[in-house]
């Protein structure tokens, strides 16, 4: 198997507020700033050696960052393993939450979900987690089972997963589209 990481990517977008950020590549040397993110974000954080692993070792992994010309403001996580899509972790700094950051992320992702020919994309979230659960609802994920015990904390995780039929062009969904 190919390394993921391979493919390189560079996708300029604009926040709600009109400001210019752009996605691109995970380095090393965002670490820092991601694993500031990921404490202030996360009650059971990811350790400087997960990232360095998912950067510099894994071969299923794909991680991204968006930044602006100033900061780095998120980064996301997506394991391609043959026809699936795990989406382990997305995360968007506090001060640039609500302008698009992550929906941008998912678009990204799952266009090359689609790229790769992945049928089935999915994640966990906590039950608790209403703005990621509403965020996946969005992009078409749907709720479909539970992993008991999941976190740290003994918390639960919901399972959420999306199914891409091949061809089928990469949106989020429409409230309409959601009621089906
Ligand atoms: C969940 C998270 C990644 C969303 O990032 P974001 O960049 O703010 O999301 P977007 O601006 O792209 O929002 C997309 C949609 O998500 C939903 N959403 C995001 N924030 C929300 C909030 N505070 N309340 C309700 N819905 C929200 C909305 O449907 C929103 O669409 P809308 O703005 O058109 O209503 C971000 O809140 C975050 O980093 N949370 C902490 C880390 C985390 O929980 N990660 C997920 C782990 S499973």
């Amino acid at each position: 198997m190919s390394n993921q990481k391979d493919k390189r990517i560079f996708r300029p977008f604009r926040l709600k507020n009109g400001e210019q950020a752009w996605i691109r590549n995970m380095r090393l040397d965002d670490l820092e700033t991601v694993l500031e993110l990921e404490h202030i974000l996360f009650s059971d954080p990811w350790t400087y050696s997960n990232f360095r692993h998912e950067v510099c070792v894994s071969e299923v992994s794909w991680p991204l960052v968006a930044e602006t010309a100033y900061e780095l403001i998120g980064y996301a996580i997506p394991w391609f393993v043959e026809d699936e899509m795990h989406l382990a972790n997305i995360a968007v700094s506090p001060l640039y939450q609500r302008q698009g950051v992550a929906s941008q992320l998912l678009c990204v992702i799952l266009e090359e979900s689609l790229a790769r020919g992945v049928r089935r994309a999915y994640l966990e979230v906590r039950p608790s987690n209403r703005k990621a659960i509403r965020l996946y609802e969005k992009f078409g994920f749907e709720k479909v089972g539970i992993r008991r015990r999941y976190y740290r904390n003994g918390e639960d995780a919901l399972i959420m997963e999306r199914y891409l039929p091949r061809q089928e062009p990469v949106r989020q969904m429409s409230d309409e589209n959601q009621k089906r």
